[in-house]
């Protein structure tokens, strides 16, 4: 048990409730020492760095608003759209909050992707943020379930007809992929069954898992420390360190940054609260238009696209078309060859040749291309796993690597959104084909990472990082 601390009995009533708190729940107050007042953080931090407290921001928004919306939702086929409506136009603020959760969802995935993004360009995957990165992508792929299923609570005709698109996407799996979605959907088709266990994976399975996943996120990031712009280690055993042990490039995470965050979190509500109250459905792209209309089982949409945050993966499913796996079947053979090419011991060169022939004989046995879709479709988020291991550059921050990396990563986000814009619209040759080679880009940039990110001089990254007082 913890020393039992004495206080003057002429204290401050706060002094003496601190010291009465300290003394029956000191962890507490350890909690706060080790993640807050003498969690030493970089000082060079910039913009970048404020998404990764805005996501948490949005997530407590949306647990907020959605324990609202719950109270007033009913999770029942015939009644689900019009409990929505009731929510919208006679619950007291029930737009309001109803607005904050839908455009929360967006916000959601906008702040993610940059606070993705900052670690694609600053290197905060390689080592030692392995974990860090790793639960950042299981947290993606819980986000995506969890906005999947949410979409589906309305029961508009888009909540309806995306959920069957997508879950009838899993009976492509061979053997076990019609018994699969069957299990999904409870149904054989998207019914009230479905409408049920979606309900109760977004309100409570998902968020437990999503919040246990961002617990462990920054316990991890806490115990390695953060990254920073210029990729330099400020806690190593070379770091300069003050007399108490203590980075010289650090400062204490409490006052500097909350007061960092707390005008980032300032500006992010001004942006928030002009989309809830002037364009909540942001041109269809937050709330999409045919989702004000009931689902109705008999009319399929005449353009079914999901919301845009996962039209980058949609546009890959598209993309594989049968024509599209001959493709696949080169590159497969092509990036095999390099593999050889390259391998540096016998083991790998076996593996390499090994794999390969695996995937081309599957490729070519069954040239189901809604199958390989799928696999498109997942293998480019659990690609993302595997980035601290694909990246072999000798330096972290984009500061520091040969410059026409930054132009690389350019390439990448304007493929990216290429993609995401093509996913919203309707199918057209033109669409299909530059798809087409956004997917292979796509992947391109991650699978030869291995090559090119070992290709050029780095420029030489200075000792300390580099901070000017402001
Ligand atoms: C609910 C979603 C998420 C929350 C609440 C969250 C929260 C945070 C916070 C508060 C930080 C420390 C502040 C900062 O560096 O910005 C952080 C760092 C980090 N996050 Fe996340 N994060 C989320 C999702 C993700 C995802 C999806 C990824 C990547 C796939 C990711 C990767 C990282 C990395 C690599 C760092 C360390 C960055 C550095 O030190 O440079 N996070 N996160």
């Amino acid at each position: 048990m913890a020393e039992f601390k004495e206080i003057s009995p002429n204290a401050s009533a706060g002094a003496k409730f601190g010291n009465w708190m300290h003394n029956r729940f000191p962890t507490l107050f350890e909690a706060y020492r080790v993640h807050m007042s003498e969690y030493y953080a970089p000082k060079n931090f910039n913009f970048w760095y404020i998404f990764g407290s805005l996501a948490l921001l949005v997530l407590v928004i949306q647990i907020v608003t959605g324990i609202f919306l719950v109270m007033h939702y009913k999770p029942d086929a015939n009644l689900a759209f019009a409990s929505v409506e009731y929510i919208m136009r006679d619950v007291p603020w029930g737009w309001l909050i109803r607005y904050m959760h839908s455009t929360g969802a967006s916000a959601f995935f906008i702040v993610v992707y940059l606070h993705m993004y900052r670690g694609l360009i600053y290197g905060s995957y390689q080592k030692p943020r392995e974990l860090v990165w790793i639960f950042g992508c299981l947290i993606f792929l819980c986000l995506m379930a969890e906005a999947f299923m949410g979409y589906l609570l309305p029961w508009g005709q888009m909540s309806y007809w995306g959920a069957q698109v997508i879950v009838n996407l899993f009976s492509a799996i061979p053997f076990i992929g019609p018994d699969l979605s069957l299990l999904i959907r409870g149904d054989y088709v998207v019914s009230d069954a479905t409408l049920n266990r979606f309900f109760s994976f977004h309100v409570i399975a998902v968020p437990l898992v999503l919040l246990g996943l961002v617990v462990a996120h920054l316990l991890a990031l806490h115990d390695v420390g953060s990254n920073n712009p210029d990729g330099i280690e400020i806690k190593g055993p070379k770091a300069p360190k003050d007399d108490k042990g203590h980075p010289l490039d650090g400062v204490p995470f409490h006052p500097y940054y909350t007061v960092h965050d707390v005008f980032g979190v300032g500006v992010f509500l001004m942006v928030f609260a002009a989309v809830i109250f002037f364009a909540p459905e942001a041109g269809g792209y937050f709330l999409e238009y045919n989702n004000f209309i009931p689902a109705d089982p008999l009319k399929t949409p005449l353009h079914i696209a999901p919301v845009w945050y996962f039209t980058p993966f949609y546009s890959m499913l598209r993309a594989i078309t049968s024509e599209m796996m001959y493709a696949l079947i080169t590159c497969v053979v092509l990036g095999a060859l390099f593999g050889i090419f390259k391998a540096r011991t016998a083991g790998f060169l076996k593996a390499i040749i090994a794999v390969a022939a695996v995937v081309v004989v599957a490729m070519m046995l069954s040239i189901d291309a809604k199958f390989w879709g799928v696999v498109t479709m997942g293998g480019a988020v659990i690609i993302l796993f595997f980035l601290p291991w694909l990246d072999n550059s000798p330096v972290k921050s984009i500061r520091y690597r040969p410059s026409w990396h930054k132009y690389l990563y350019g390439l990448f986000v304007i493929n990216f959104l290429i993609l995401g814009y093509l996913g919203v619209q309707p199918p057209s040759p033109i669409g299909e084909r530059v798809s087409q080679v956004g997917t292979l880009f796509y992947f391109g940039f991650f699978l030869l990472m291995p090559w090119w990110s070992r290709l050029g001089e780095p420029k030489p990254v200075p000792e300390r990082v580099t901070f000017a007082a402001h």
